[in-house]
């Protein structure tokens, strides 16, 4: 069956032979969450009922990833409307738009979280404007609906991406990830480790070398994770590795995920990965960025303007709950950085690869 005429993206991924990992359940109106905080070591999924929980979960990185949140925070605004009660309708919609306020706060950088709660906002409207007589529970089933597009057309938008992106690829040779785009971070499948995943499903023999991703860990804790239950061979490295591997001939291309990408062509993405691009066309590597449309942001005109989020210091003086520094010392952690768009070869969409200059390119593929 073709990847349009399955509804369900979960048998969408069993079908396609995706990944077997998906990091959310919606199940009898609940919101299930595997905990990734605690990956690699334990697979505890965790139960929301309620929006406030769900904007909680975001912010504290039981889900993360770009759009994982964004299918996260959908889901979340229809348990948002299942917890209304009826009322009059100003107050049922200032209800309900509080709580889509309250989400889109959860993480500030990647755009897909708002763009994800702007589409519920608009099936909101519609159903109110059309059909105020089916009242709540119509109200539910139809966000129900729309969210559960999101996360099938994230599906669906990975897959294809899979497909163009791993023609970029060479045939053989060791390709570097930073942070974790994989099935975790999306509805499943990933965008770098979809690319990655159907370049090896077409046969190339592909080297998957991961660097840690300090000081959260979401490569040696989540790519490993994803890919060794893929039984997808990874090497690990610690991230300052990278032009070591680079200057021997290891790494033959890079892809990263993104979590915004500006009208322009700047990528923002985790901590460290300009530091790869930058070493990347130092040695005369290809920089690939895999992306859906869903993070192209035509409202943000350069990467200077995207909003970095900085988190708490613990996540870099601490180790498993240890502090392994002093406490004189002063600590900055902002969780994202910048990549110019002259240092990105290729951005990879649903749509197809864009090249330079990306302007023009971006403005044509979302017009
Ligand atoms: O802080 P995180 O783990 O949410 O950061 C995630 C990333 O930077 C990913 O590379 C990005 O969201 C793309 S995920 C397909």
């Amino acid at each position: 069956m073709d990847a349009n005429q399955y509804q369900d993206p979960v048998e969408l991924l069993s079908a396609k032979g995706g990944s077997s990992v998906v990091p959310l359940r919606w199940q009898g109106g609940n919101l299930y969450l595997l905990d990734q905080r605690l990956l690699p070591y334990e697979e505890v999924w965790l139960q929301y009922s309620r929006p406030e929980q769900v904007a909680c979960a975001i912010t504290d990185l039981v889900v993360r990833g770009a759009p994982a949140i964004g299918i996260t925070a959908a889901l979340g605004m229809v348990l948002a409307a299942m917890c209304l009660k009826e009322e009059k309708e100003d107050l049922l919609r200032d209800k309900w738009l509080g709580h889509a306020e309250r989400m889109i706060s959860a993480r500030p950088t990647a755009v897909n979280l708002a763009w994800a709660v702007k589409r519920m906002k608009r099936a909101f409207d519609v159903f109110m404007e059309e059909s105020s007589t089916s009242g709540l529970s119509g109200l539910v089933k139809r966000l129900e609906r729309e969210a559960m597009s999101i996360w099938l057309e994230d599906v669906r938008a990975n897959l294809t991406m899979g497909e163009h992106g791993q023609a970029l690829f060479p045939e053989e040779g060791g390709v570097l990830t930073h942070c974790n785009a994989g099935a975790l971070a999306t509805g499943g499948y990933g965008t770098a480790l979809g690319v990655i995943r159907a370049a090896i499903a077409n046969g190339k023999k592909i080297h998957v070398v991961a660097d840690e991703t300090r000081p959260w860990l979401q490569g040696a804790r989540l790519t490993a994770y994803e890919l060794a239950k893929d039984h997808i061979p990874v090497t690990l490295t610690v991230d300052s590795a990278s032009g070591l591997l680079m200057r021997k001939g290891m790494i033959r291309a890079v892809i990263v995920g993104a979590d915004r990408i500006a009208a322009n062509g700047d990528v923002a993405n985790k901590i460290g990965t300009y530091n790869v691009a930058e070493l990347a066309r130092a040695n005369g590597i290809p920089f690939f960025v895999a992306a859906p449309t869903s993070t192209l942001d035509l409202d943000t005109p350069g990467g200077d303007e995207i909003p970095i989020e900085e988190r708490p210091p613990e996540e870099i003086t601490t180790i498993a709950g240890k502090i392994f520094t002093v406490p004189e010392a002063r600590v900055y952690n902002p969780v994202f950085d910048i990549t110019p768009n002259n240092l990105i070869s290729a951005i990879i969409t649903e749509k197809g690869v864009l090249t330079p200059p990306y302007g023009p390119a971006i403005s044509a593929c979302m017009s």
